[in-house]
């Protein structure tokens, strides 16, 4: 089996290039690209899967239709998502509160959903998939409740709180100032070494299979935070044009 990975961002193609290195991980390639752009042939691949990547997305159909054009009849797309609605965070202060919202809201401002992955099966049958199925799990994308684990996640988080892709957006629109930017990171911190901390985000993942039979919708009305999605675009010979802008990345690589 051979493994082709993808992300827009070099930083993050050689960021798994090094892990896989790491973990002796040879039948993997990674190659820097846009999942609305994909750069390979029509059916050439048996599976395609996106972690963490759906969610972040202005156009989530443009990105699935790309996606099932790549796979051959009968292959298997995957999509994994944590679905924000279900997020349980104790003990929760108005600050580590604000803290959340301000995540979901940078999300939102890319275009991306914190509350998309309750539509996957919805998404998936609008871009063309056969049987989508979907499953929900809280282990896959984090249930914290040890010591070890309330440390690890608050560091995380106050990283990205700290991080430009939070920091230097929300301070630019005027949603936080650095003060408050700073304490909440450090009330995150506190929080992990609380002995009673714990924290869940749900996971959705979906799978549906691309049937010569089936074909997208010409039009959608799912409703993202851009508007709603009418894209059936022509995937070849687009100017490849994705955007620079680091974006937010999951805690589980
Ligand atoms: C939360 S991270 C997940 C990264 C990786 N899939 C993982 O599971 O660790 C979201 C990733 O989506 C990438 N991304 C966002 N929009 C993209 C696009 N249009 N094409 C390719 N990658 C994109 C970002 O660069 C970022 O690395």
């Amino acid at each position: 089996m051979k493994v082709v990975g993808i992300d827009f961002q070099a930083a993050q193609t050689e960021r798994a290039l090094a892990l896989a290195a790491e973990r002796g991980v040879a039948n993997v390639r990674f190659e820097v690209a846009s999942v609305y752009d994909l750069p390979f042939p029509d059916a050439a691949f048996d599976a395609a899967f996106a972690n963490t990547v759906v969610q972040h997305l202005a156009e989530p159909h443009r990105a699935l239709r790309e996606m099932r054009l790549v796979l051959k009849p009968g292959g298997v797309v995957g999509i994994a998502d944590s679905e924000h609605s279900a997020t349980v965070w104790e003990p929760r202060t108005p600050l580590i509160t604000a803290a959340l919202d301000l995540f979901l809201r940078v999300v939102a401002h890319h275009g991306g959903d914190g509350h998309r992955a309750r539509h996957h099966r919805r998404l998936l049958l609008e871009a063309g998939f056969a049987r989508p199925v979907a499953t929900a799990t809280l282990g896959n994308f984090g249930a914290w409740g040890t010591p070890e684990d309330t440390r690890l996640i608050a560091a995380w988080f106050a990283d990205q709180l700290r991080a430009p892709a939070i920091a230097a957006l929300a301070l630019a629109q005027g949603w936080v100032d650095q003060a408050t930017l700073e304490a909440m990171a450090a009330e995150v911190l506190a929080w992990g070494e609380r002995p009673d901390a714990f924290a869940v985000v749900m996971g959705v993942a979906a799978l549906g299979w691309a049937e010569a039979t089936t074909s997208p919708t010409a039009t959608s009305s799912y409703p993202t935070a851009s508007g709603p999605q009418h894209h059936v675009v022509g995937r070849r010979g687009r100017p490849r044009s994705w955007p620079k802008k680091p974006r937010l990345c999951g805690h589980r690589a």
